[in-house]
């Protein structure tokens, strides 16, 4: 593993599914906690339309994927990147790529749900907030 401050040009992108316990330590590190077991949740990712994984060497430093229909609608999931490798551009170039695909594919209807304090990465990569009109909706947990 590279040490935290290398030069983010060791980091190799793939389009792939995360190893599942790469995946488990990547998710914990954002402080997300779910109540789904381990084993539901790596698989949820079987479901994924694409997924971009970022590599240092063998550690799973960011990761994103896609969720869609491959032609009208995509919702993008699960970007994270590892604390010590923020700031570097990384969550920037797992959009890029996720978006692209999509783009190739023909979707139009690109679209996430954005944690508090991310408005702002989001809006850099092209993403507006739904109108006060048209807003999205959600049926919460019981
Ligand atoms: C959100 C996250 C994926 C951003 O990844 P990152 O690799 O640190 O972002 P980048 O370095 O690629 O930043 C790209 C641009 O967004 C900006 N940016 C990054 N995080 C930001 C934030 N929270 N608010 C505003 N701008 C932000 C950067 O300054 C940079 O701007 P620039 O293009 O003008 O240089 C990362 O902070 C993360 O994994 N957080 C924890 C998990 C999480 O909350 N994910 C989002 C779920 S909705």
């Amino acid at each position: 593993m590279t040490q935290p401050g290398a030069d983010s040009s060791v980091v190799e992108y793939r389009a792939q599914l995360p190893p599942p316990e790469e995946f488990l330590r990547l998710f914990a590190s954002a402080g997300w906690t779910t109540s789904l077991t381990a084993g539901r949740l790596v698989g949820a990712l079987d479901a994924s339309w694409h997924c971009v994984c970022a590599f240092d060497g063998d550690r799973l430093i960011g990761m994103g994927r896609t969720i869609s229909d491959g032609a009208l609608h995509a919702l993008i999931v699960e970007v994270i990147v590892e604390p010590d490798w923020q700031g570097r551009g990384v969550g920037r170039e797992i959009m890029a790529r996720l978006v692209r695909r999509c783009r190739e594919a023909g979707i139009d209807q690109i679209q996430l749900f954005c944690a508090a304090g991310k408005r702002g990465f989001y809006e850099r990569q092209g993403f507006t907030a739904r109108p006060d009109e048209a807003p999205g909706m959600e049926l919460r947990a019981e």
